[in-house]
């Protein structure tokens, strides 16, 4: 069974080009807008579960702030160690000018 769809927030809330934290539920994620294009991880370093919340966005990477990992931005695959697993996915959708998000079932 697929878990319940989140409200992270407007769209309106999430500036193009940024990285940003929410708590949803008992979530605490990281969502990610590459010019209207949204993504949505976990809030936590698969390395050493840091926080993105000080981190940066970065070429289209997701960077660490703690020992400098990246993860790309749009599949959440790492690219630069330390990290070497990818970060979990979410499904994504947008509806009435929403942004929604759950784990991804596969
Ligand atoms: S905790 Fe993120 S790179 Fe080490």
């Amino acid at each position: 069974m697929n878990a319940a769809w989140l409200d992270l927030g407007s769209t309106g809330e999430f500036a193009a080009d940024r990285h940003a934290v929410v708590l949803a539920g008992d979530k605490r994620l990281v969502v990610v807008n590459l010019a209207g294009e949204f993504t949505v991880f976990p809030d936590f370093c698969t390395h050493d579960y840091t926080s993105f919340e000080s981190g940066k966005l970065q070429d289209g990477s997701l960077v660490c702030p703690r020992h400098g990992g990246r993860f790309c931005a749009r599949t959440g695959q790492a690219r630069k160690a330390p990290p070497r697993h990818p970060l979990p996915a979410f499904e994504v959708r947008l509806a009435d000018g929403r942004l929604f998000a759950r784990p991804a079932t596969s």
